[in-house]
C-alpha cells in the first residue's frame, strides 16, 4: 500500500476532484460528461431494454419462514420497478432450505411458487410508464456461509486455511460429497422450472462471494473429485446446471454472477491474478458458448473482504477500515468487468461496483460503457437508498445528492444483525428502527457472552 491509497472517505465534488484522486493513486477511472448512452436501448435474448441500468440483486432478509416472499420484499421490488430500471436481478433464493443463508433468505419451492408468482406480476405491474421488465431470479446455495436456521451449518467444497480461521472451521468439518453435488445440480435445476413457471425471464447460477458454486471455481484444494483440481472439474458444476437449465426450460434465460476474483491468493481463490482474469475469461467463454445472454460480474468475499466487492466509507460494527482507498477498488471493479466484457464483445456485461462514487456514478458508468468496458451498469447500494434514480437523471440530468446511498454499510450491519435490510438513512422510516433494533439485540448477546 502507497501512503495515498489509505482509506479515506468520499470527498470527490466534482469531475476534477475525481480525477486528481484517480490519478494521484494512479488508477483508470472512464468519465463522460455526456451521459446520453446510459438511456440507449439494449436488446438483450430478445428484449429490448430501454436503458442500460440494471438493479442488482440485494438480499432484503424478509422473506416468510418457507421462504415466499414477504411484504418487505413486494415492497422493494415494487420499488425498483416504479424507478426505471429496465432489467431487475432478485435477490440470492435458495435452491434447497440447507442452502439458505439465513432463515429470511427467499427461497423457492413447489409450495410456495405462487407467492413468487405474484411476485412476478406485482413487479410488472409496478413498472415505471408500464416498461417490459427483464426479471431474472438468483438461485444460490450459500455453501460456507449457510445458517438457515440462523446458526452457522456451513457446507464446504474444500479448506480453505484463510476462510476457515475466520469462521473457526474445525479441520475435520466434512466436504460436500460428489453425490451430493450431484443432487444439488437437480435442486438447482428444479429450481429453474420453478421460476420459469413463475414468471421469471431467467435465472442467474450464483457463483460469486465465495458461496457454494463460487468456492467450487477456486477448489483447486479438492482431490479425487469430479469437482475439484483441474479447471474443467472446478468449473464443472457450474457449466453442467447452466448446460442443463438451457436443455431442460427451453425459453428460459440462463445466467451467471460471476465472482471473477475472490481477492485470495492462489491456490485459494478463484481469478487471483487480477490484470489477467485468465480462468474467470475462460469461464465466460464457455457459458457465451452455452448461449448466456449476458452476463454479472463481482468481486470479493463480503465475509472476508468487503471492500472488494462493496467499496465503502465506513465497515460494518467491529471491522476495520480496509488498507486501500475505495477509488482503487471501484477501479478493480470496473477493471474486471472490461476484461470481461472485452473477452465476450457480443454478451453484455454487467459491471458492479458504482455507489460509492454517489452521483459523479453515472459520468463514469457513461464513460465505461462508450469505452466498450461494459454495456450494463449495475447498482446495488444505491439502488436500495435512491430506487427512483432513473427517472431523476432523466428529468434532471443529474441525481440528487441528499438521496444517494452514503456508503455507510447500515445495510449490511442490518443483515449481520440478523434484521430485515434496507436503507437506514434514505428509508428510514423502516429501516432506522430496524437497525436500531439489531445494534441492541447483539449489543445484548455481546454482554451474554461476558458472563
Ligand atoms: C444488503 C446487501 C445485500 C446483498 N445481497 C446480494 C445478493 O443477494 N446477491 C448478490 O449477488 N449480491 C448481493 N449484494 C452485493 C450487491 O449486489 C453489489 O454487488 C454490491 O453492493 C456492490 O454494488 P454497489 O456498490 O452498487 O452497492 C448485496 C449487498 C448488500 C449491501
Ligand atoms: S444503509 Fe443506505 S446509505 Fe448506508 S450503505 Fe446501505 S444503502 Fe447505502
Amino acid at each position: 500500500m502507497t501512503v495515498q491509497s489509505r482509506h479515506e472517505r468520499f470527498q470527490l465534488g466534482s469531475h476534477a476532484d475525481l480525477t486528481c484522486c484517480a490519478d494521484r493513486l494512479g488508477v483508470a477511472i472512464p468519465f463522460s460528461e455526456d451521459i446520453q448512452i446510459l438511456f440507449s436501448p439494449l436488446d438483450v435474448a430478445g428484449y429490448r431494454l430501454p436503458n442500460r441500468f440494471v438493479v442488482q440483486p440485494m438480499e432484503g432478509c424478509d422473506a416468510d419462514p418457507d421462504g415466499a416472499p414477504g411484504q418487505l420484499t413486494f415492497r422493494r421490488y415494487q420499488r425498483f420497478a416504479a424507478g426505471g430500471s429496465g432489467l431487475i436481478w432478485f435477490e440470492a433464493t435458495a435452491v434447497i432450505a440447507e442452502g439458505r443463508a439465513n432463515p429470511r433468505q427467499l427461497g423457492l419451492t413447489p409450495a410456495n411458487v405462487g407467492a413468487f408468482r405474484r411476485l412476478v406480476e406485482e413487479t410488472r405491474a409496478a413498472a415505471a410508464e408500464k416498461q417490459e421488465l427483464l426479471l431474472v431470479l438468483q438461485l444460490t446455495h450459500s455453501g460456507r456461509y449457510a445458517r438457515p436456521e440462523g446458526t452457522p451449518r456451513p457446507v464446504i467444497a474444500q479448506h480453505n486455511p484463510l476462510l476457515d480461521a475466520r469462521m473457526g472451521l474445525d479441520p475435520d468439518h466434512p466436504l460436500i460429497s460428489d453425490a451430493e453435488l450431484d443432487q444439488l445440480q437437480e435442486a438447482f435445476v428444479g429450481a429453474a422450472k420453478l421460476a420459469a413457471g413463475a414468471g421469471f425471464d431467467g435465472v442467474d447460477i450464483k457463483a460469486c462471494h465465495g458461496y457454494l458454486v463460487s468456492e467450487l471455481l477456486a477448489a483447486f484444494g479438492r482431490t479425487d473429485s469430479r469437482y475439484g483440481g483441474p479447471f474443467e472439474n472446478r468449473a464443472g458444476f457450474l457449466l453442467d446446471v447452466v448446460g442443463r437449465i438451457r436443455a431442460e426450460v427451453p425459453g428460459l434465460l440462463v445466467t451467471s454472477r460471476l465472482g471473477v476474483h475472490d481477492g485470495l491468493p492462489y491456490p485459494y481463490g478463484f481469478g487471483a491474478d487480477v490484470e489477467t482474469l485468465a480462468e474467470p475469461v475462460e469461464v465466460a467463454e464457455r457459458l457465451r458458448a452455452l448461449g448466456c445472454p449476458v452476463l454479472n460480474v463481482s468481486l470479493g468475499n463480503p465475509y472476508y473482504n468487503p471492500h472488494v466487492g462493496r467499496p465503502y466509507d465506513s465497515p460494518v460494527a467491529g471491522a476495520a477500515a480496509p488498507d486501500e482507498h475505495p477509488l482503487v477498488g471501484v477501479a478493480r471493479l470496473l477493471h474486471a468487468a472490461a476484461v470481461i466484457q472485452r473477452a465476450v464483445p457480443d454478451v453484455p456485461v454487467v459491471g458492479s461496483g458504482y455507489s460509492w462514487l454517489r452521483q459523479l456514478f453515472p459520468h463514469v458508468a457513461a464513460g465505461a460503457i462508450a469505452a466498450g468496458d461494459a454495456a450494463l451498469v449495475g447498482l446495488g447500494r444505491l439502488a436500495l437508498a435512491y430506487p427512483d434514480w432513473v427517472r431523476d437523471l432523466a428529468a434532471n440530468g443529474a441525481l440528487a445528492p441528499d438521496k444517494v446511498c452514503t456508503t455507510c454499510s447500515g445495510c449490511s450491519q442490518i443483515m449481520r444483525d440478523g434484521g430485515r435490510a434496507g436503507c437506514r438513512v434514505r428509508d428510514s422510516g423502516i429501516y432506522a428502527k430496524e437497525y436500531r433494533q439489531g445494534r441492541a439485540q447483539a449489543a445484548g448477546r455481546k454482554k451474554q457472552d461476558k458472563r
